[in-house]
């Protein structure tokens, strides 16, 4: 998922010659999975503790990071045209020192720093606490400063994450990935599998609540492993949900071989957790999931949907999908245009596959040709939009309570929100606010967003 916000086009920057070397004014872009934006918040606040202002304008910053993504070659290449850009603006710019985070500076290591010149700084994302150090030292001695080890315990479970106020906050609860799936780039650029402690987790949700903060999500690679001691992630949803019995939690993403029926029975049990579930499919043919190294079968995967369905009538499902992973066939595209009608998926993102460096599915052929993966791709997007179209047109009439996140993009007069399956919803103002809980009836849709009337609080 992209949530690139933080986004300015270069070329609207004027500045030139004006940023002091030693100015600890701090900006980060992210690119990339909730877990890059929820480790920017955690970067901002290893810096704030060291001195460095981290609600600085880009235009204003001494140091800029991108924190990358490199799950498929689009997201990188998409880093490749911004570092070019900064590069330009380094040149007018030459006290600017400019660092790459996250999952590409872990997988490219030094090659990063061969590949341009502008880049002063690279981390990955076991080292964070290192980067006041490395600044530091570049300063002082022009050095540039390289940290890519990999952790095997490192959880940040000390750091207050800087976060932007709001209403909805994301916080990481584990780190990593052990699951390998032949794919898949995030163990090579995450690493092992560690979980926060229970009582560090439910300590910052509670202070999520005493900032303000309406709703949570708990984030990790596959939070189903999540461990602390003897307890796992429904000890830990119980736990949070004792402690913020008003906030609205939701948690993201599940592989579907560790989804147990005891989280199913703790979503169903809680008014404040999210009847929201994301459980990536990926593949609707038996041999493409064995191929993906994903551990189930469809036949599984049907029996967890089928729990869901009945433990929590309400649920709204999402999905991740690729479209042609190496070998796979015309009956195995239609295989998963099954499976996409058979759940009846509320929303999915949807990928081509991508080839990615030391996966196991490297050394398999790419062999479904540019256009065959375009074509299944659309195909898997236009069902979908079909299928979410008629989800959420069985909605109107009916009555649902949303959070209100704040006024909608496209009018001043509108306010938006969502439903706690996770649904956008357009409303009249009406001097309602953000943060606030309302009760909303839906008077039409379309396959993104539902728009409806405040009925009270
Ligand atoms: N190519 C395409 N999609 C990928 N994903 C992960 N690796 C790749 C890849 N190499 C998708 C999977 C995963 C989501 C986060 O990104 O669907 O669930
Ligand atoms: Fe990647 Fe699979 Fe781990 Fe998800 S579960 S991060 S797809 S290796």
């Amino acid at each position: 998922m992209v949530l690139n916000n933080t986004y300015i086009p270069i070329e609207s920057l004027t500045v030139n010659g004006s940023v002091p070397q030693s100015s600890n004014k701090l900006y980060i872009e992210t690119y990339g999975c909730q877990m890059n934006f929820a480790d920017t918040e955690i970067v901002n606040g290893i810096m704030a503790k060291n001195g460095f202002d981290t609600a600085c304008k880009l235009e204003d910053s001494a140091v800029i990071l991108l924190n990358t993504c490199s799950i498929r070659e689009n997201a990188e290449l998409k880093i490749y045209q911004r570092l070019s850009e900064l590069k330009a603006y380094k040149k007018k710019n030459p006290g600017l020192i400019i660092g790459i985070i996250g999952c590409m500076a872990e997988r490219l290591k030094r090659d990063m720093l061969n590949k341009t010149n502008a880049v002063d700084l690279i981390l990955g994302p076991d080292e964070y606490r290192k980067l006041p150090s490395l600044i530091d030292n570049l300063v002082d001695t022009g050095e540039k400063g390289i940290a890519i080890r990999l952790s095997r315990v490192e959880t940040y479970d000390d750091i207050m994450p800087v976060r932007k106020e709001g209403i909805s906050a994301w916080l990481s609860v584990m780190r990593g990935c052990d699951k390998f799936c032949t794919f898949c780039v995030v163990p090579y650029t995450r690493g092992r599998e560690r979980s926060r402690t229970l009582e560090g987790v439910v300590a910052e949700v509670r202070q999520l609540w005493t900032d303000g903060f309406k709703e949570v999500t708990l984030l990790g690679q596959n939070v189903n492993s999540y461990r602390s001691g003897d307890d796992d992630f429904s000890d830990l949803l119980n736990e949070c949900t004792k402690a913020v019995p008003e906030m609205r939690i939701k948690f993201t993403t599940s592989h579907p071989q560790d989804l147990s029926i005891k989280l199913i029975e703790t979503i169903a049990n809680h008014d404040n957790l999210s009847n929201y579930i994301h459980l990536p499919i990926q593949s609707g043919s038996n041999r493409i999931l064995n191929l993906m190294g994903r551990s189930y079968t469809v036949e599984h995967y049907m029996s967890i949907i089928d729990n869901i369905k009945k433990l929590i009538p309400d649920v709204t499902i999402s999905t991740d999908i690729i479209a042609g992973f190496c070998t796979e066939t015309d009956d195995d595209h239609m295989l998963t245009l099954d499976i996409m009608k058979k759940v009846q998926y509320d929303g999915a993102y949807m990928f081509k596959y991508s080839p990615r460096e030391k996966t196991k599915a490297w050394n398999m052929k790419d062999d479904v040709d540019e256009e065959i993966k375009a074509k299944r791709l659309m195909e898997i997007i236009e069902l979908q939009n079909n299928i979410s179209l008629g989800k959420n047109n069985a909605m109107i009439g009916n009555v649902y309570e949303i959070i209100i996140e704040g006024r909608s993009k496209k009018s001043e007069e509108m306010l938006t929100g969502r439903t706690d399956g996770n649904k956008s919803v357009i409303i009249p103002k009406n001097g309602y606010n953000r943060g606030e809980k309302v009760k909303v009836r839906i008077l039409k849709a379309n396959s993104a967003t539902l728009f409806g009337e405040a009925v009270g609080n």
